[in-house]
């Protein structure tokens, strides 16, 4: 550490960072711009200016800025040097001279970075009496606003975009003194990533457009810390309710997950709390019944003895094993379709192992060499694509080291690093996002997938099983990548439903010593598999061989699970059918009594990522109506709160037991206090239900968490998992988060949330898997059909929000053939069904294989791969 002298005072200060980063790690407040911990510095709008020193005895001192001026040791400043002051009010008055005074009407207000530096810096009259520069605004689609008379042109947007995010379709463009920021024409925002453009940007230029649609400050929202339910990562959220209805999601910082950023399928696909179709009241036989009446009905069922439960990987752990109770752990079936559940045990099976580690999505970030094999990793496991947009920065960003460029100085690194990109190799059946910055792709049916990642076992170590005549060039190219890295990564997942896939990686990883990182589809895809639980299969042969009558299906649509026709069977077969859910979907239109269930916000539990990650997500607000965590429905009064019921599982289910660490128990107390879900700046309750009901009423009790439904207690500084929100005094933007952590951009100083659980033993030996496919070979007449993942579409929950599903993938085949014409009709016909679709011609595919875009209707529970015939509708 370097002793830095600031305002006569000394701090330690990381030499390899710049004063910037020194003084607001040291808890100084400093105003800026265009710096962002993520994105580094380019000194663009000098508002950071301080006074620096040559030493103790220099009294004249020169204006430097303290983003582009390193920590070294002895440096010498001044924040409060009356020549920084006025030269930073000076920037900040040129700053807001053509920014209008519309804070009451502007969706930032109340937390907005230039409100909070313009207070900062005192800058409190506007002496400018002339017209202000004004622009036309654009429509950049249905998640973010855009509102350009508020800029600063801090540039911070284009650089997030552009530089950090590989978008395109944002820029600067500029004629004379008029600088624009925005789309070359209105339209859709592509980049995955936009929504963190609300959050980078210091004004209210880019706003939550979905928060705009019920739009409440701040101040007014109730906040809890949750988890990002839309796909398996686990990305860290804060989620703002505001009487009833859920407002918006941020970022929840945590260094080891998600770091600033989230997908914006993760940040706008909330909405499905609020849909038209939740299920608010419980409901026998179409008929609205009372709470006591529901569970006696459900107290019967059970009571009959032929009651069997499938369970949900979209639920919470505690959800699952509270059914699992219920019905008994050898009447506990899978929610996931067999051939999932198998992939997904072998993933567990093989991180289990130990000798291989999982990284976090930051360690991601850091490895230098990737090769990614199957995985479409953008649409599946959104964040990580962005994690690795960083990782192929990795090897170039050597040079810069050895030219003595600071890392954080953007402009320098990158003008150093040019266009070189580190090693990034995609085999996948299709093109994927990720190839722009891939050094090699190779597109291919998922068996020669396999061959290809066996092939580079073999290469790397001789004693991996080879794939037998076999030709992969590529294998060596990607052998010598992997082998030359510091920090080498293989990614691979359940998406083309191989086993084959999966074990070539692992073979990969084992070879070279790589981490592994293997994607999971659902929030606790990894948590419902370390459930355990028999297979979905058998709870269909059950009910037909009459084994159970009744059948209780926990948060899950079994339409998405396997082809209509088998699922119509089944609900035939069964005399009553229970279903615990918080949206209606064609599974609990078939249930005779259907039980409403919180959504993450309604709800306390624990989910694990696919990272193994054991997460808490807490209840933001209380419902109105009957509507509680589904464990709490099955549980039948047997546990009074979350605590209890994590102590009944992990007792049940012992493997689990470093789940009950993820997060304080409901006793955790700071100073005697619990920590507020409300900013203490909240509007008083009654003037909020003010015309319901003025006087106050009774704050509700919360015994499953530490975190009161009020603004009582305190707010300072609590353990990392139990943040609902960032604030702290002159901070009321997001970038409070940095007087969270430890060191900007480090962890956070209350741990970043989460328990992992799996860890590499050392004396756990490597075996190779050995089962290779063979060389995938045409179907005469047929083609291969293969599921195709999307942003937006693939994702049940996310779908039943507006604004994705504006933005949702149509039902389509997408075919490489040169007879088929785009958009003509045909004929889809496979094992699960025959489906009339248009046609999308992707010349990427590889001949004899089609896509049906995953997870759409009239598709969804479709098993595939699978052969079928494309015949053209006459
Ligand atoms: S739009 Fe926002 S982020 Fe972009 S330059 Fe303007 S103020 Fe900065
Ligand atoms: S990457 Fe996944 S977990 Fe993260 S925000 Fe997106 S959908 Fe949510
Ligand atoms: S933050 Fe230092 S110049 Fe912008």
């Amino acid at each position: 550490m370097a002793m830095v002298h600031v305002d006569g005072k000394s701090y330690q200060m990381n030499p390899e960072e710049n004063l910037l980063h020194g003084c607001l790690s040291a808890g100084l407040n400093l105003p800026y711009f265009c710096w962002h911990p993520a994105l580094g510095s380019v000194g663009a709008c000098r508002q950071c200016a301080v006074k620096q020193f040559k030493d103790e005895h220099d009294t004249q001192g020169k204006i430097v800025m303290a983003c582009m001026t390193p920590s070294t040791e002895g440096t010498h400043i001044a924040i409060q040097d009356p020549e920084a002051v006025a030269f930073r009010a000076a920037i900040i008055e040129g700053l807001m001279l053509n920014h209008p005074h519309d804070c009451p009407v502007c969706d930032e207000g109340g937390e907005c970075h230039l409100q909070d530096m313009t207070v900062m810096t005192g800058h409190a009259y506007r002496r400018y009496e002339f017209d202000k520069r004004t622009f036309r605004n654009q429509n950049l689609g249905p998640l973010v606003n855009h509102e350009m008379n508020r800029c600063i042109q801090c540039y911070r947007c284009v650089r997030y975009y552009r530089d950090y995010a590989g978008g395109h379709d944002l820029n600067a463009f500029a004629s004379r003194d008029t600088v624009f920021f925005g789309r070359h024409m209105d339209g859709v925002l592509e980049n995955e990533f936009s929504g963190n453009l609300v959050e980078i940007c210091p004004t209210g230029v880019f706003t939550d457009k979905t928060l705009k649609r019920h739009y409440t400050r701040k101040w007014d929202q109730q906040f809890a810390p949750s988890i990002c339910v839309h796909c398996g990562l686990g990305c860290n959220t804060d989620v703002g309710e505001h009487t009833g209805t859920v407002r918006r999601i941020v970022n929840r910082y945590n260094h080891d997950v998600n770091g600033y950023f989230l997908c914006d399928r993760g940040r706008f696909g909330y909405e499905f709390t609020n849909s038209e179709h939740r299920i608010r009241e419980p409901l026998l036989k179409g008929k609205v019944v009372s709470a006591e009446t529901a569970r006696q009905r459900l107290r019967e069922a059970v009571a009959s003895g032929k009651t069997i439960g499938i369970g949900s990987p979209r639920a919470s752990l505690e959800s699952n094993f509270a059914l699992r109770t219920l019905v008994g752990p050898d009447n506990f079936y899978s929610g996931m379709a067999d051939s999932e559940a198998r992939l997904v045990a072998l993933t567990v099976d093989i991180l289990r192992r130990g000798a291989v580690r999982t990284p976090s999505l930051h360690e991601v970030e850091e490895c230098d060499a990737v090769l990614v094999l199957g995985e479409d990793v953008t649409n599946i496991a959104p964040r990580m694509a962005l994690a690795l947009r960083q990782s192929v920065r990795q090897q170039p960003i050597e040079l810069a080291k050895k030219l003595n460029i600071p890392l954080w100085m953007d402009h320098g690194v990158r003008d150093a690093i040019q266009e070189r990109k580190g090693p990034l190799y995609l085999a996948t059946p299709y093109a994927t996002r990720l190839e722009e910055i891939a050094t090699a792709t190779w597109h291919a049916a998922p068996d020669d997938i396999a061959r290809l990642g066996i092939a580079v076992a073999h290469a790397l170590d001789p004693q991996a099983p080879s794939p037998a005549n076999g030709d992969f060039p590529l294998a060596t190219e990607i052998a010598r990548a992997l082998k030359s890295a510091r920090k080498p990564l293989i990614i691979s997942g359940p998406s083309c439903q191989s086993e084959a896939i999966i074990q070539a990686a692992a073979n990969v990883a084992m070879s070279v010593g790589a981490m592994l990182s293997l994607t999971a589809p659902e929030c606790n895809t990894v948590g419902a598999v370390l459930m355990g639980a028999k297979p979905l299969s058998a709870a269909f042969q059950a009910i037909q061989n009459g084994e159970a009558d009744t059948l209780i299906i926990l948060e899950n649509d079994l339409y998405r699970r396997a082809p209509r026709t088998d699922v119509d069977a089944l609900f035939n077969s069964t005399a009553h059918v229970i279903v615990l859910d918080h949206l209606g979907n064609p599974t609990s239109e078939k249930a005779e009594l259907v039980l409403p269930s919180g959504t993450f916000a309604e709800s306390d539990g624990t989910f694990i990522s696919s990272e193994g990650r054991a997460q808490r997500f807490f209840q933001v607000f209380v419902p109105p109506g009957d509507i509680q965590e589904s464990w709490r429905w099955l549980g039948q009064g047997a546990w009074e709160s979350l605590d209890t019921v994590l102590a009944a599982m992990v007792t049940a289910v012992p493997h689990l037991a470093p789940v009950r660490e993820a997060a304080p128990s409901a006793k955790f107390r700071i100073a005697g206090a619990k920590v507020p879900r409300f900013p203490h700046r909240a509007s008083g309750r009654t003037a909020v239900l003010a015309n319901i009901n003025v006087s106050e009423p009774k704050v509700p009790d919360d015994p499953d968490s530490p975190l009161a439904f009020s603004m009582e207690g305190t707010p300072d500084h609590p353990p990392g998992s139990l943040i609902p929100f960032v604030w702290s005094p002159g901070w009321n933007s997001i970038q409070a988060t940095n007087t969270y952590q430890k060191e900007i951009g480090g962890p956070l100083r209350g741990g970043d949330p989460g328990i992992r659980m799996f860890e590499p033993t050392a004396s756990r030996g490597q075996t190779y898997f050995g089962d290779i496919p063979k060389a995938s070979q045409p179907h005469e007449g047929e083609w291969l059909l293969l599921p195709m993942h999307h942003l937006f579409g693939s994702e049940e929950l996310s779908l039943a929000a507006p604004g994705i599903a504006e933005l949702a993938a149509a039902p389509h085949v997408a075919v490489n053939d040169g007879h088929l014409r785009e958009g003509e009709q045909v004929e889809v016909r496979c094992g699960s069904g025959t489906f009339r679709l248009p046609v999308r011609i992707r010349r990427d595919l590889p001949r004899g294989v089609a896509c049906l875009p995953a997870g759409v209707a009239p598709f969804a529970g479709s098993e595939l791969p699978a052969w079928g015939k494309i015949v053209r509708i006459t």
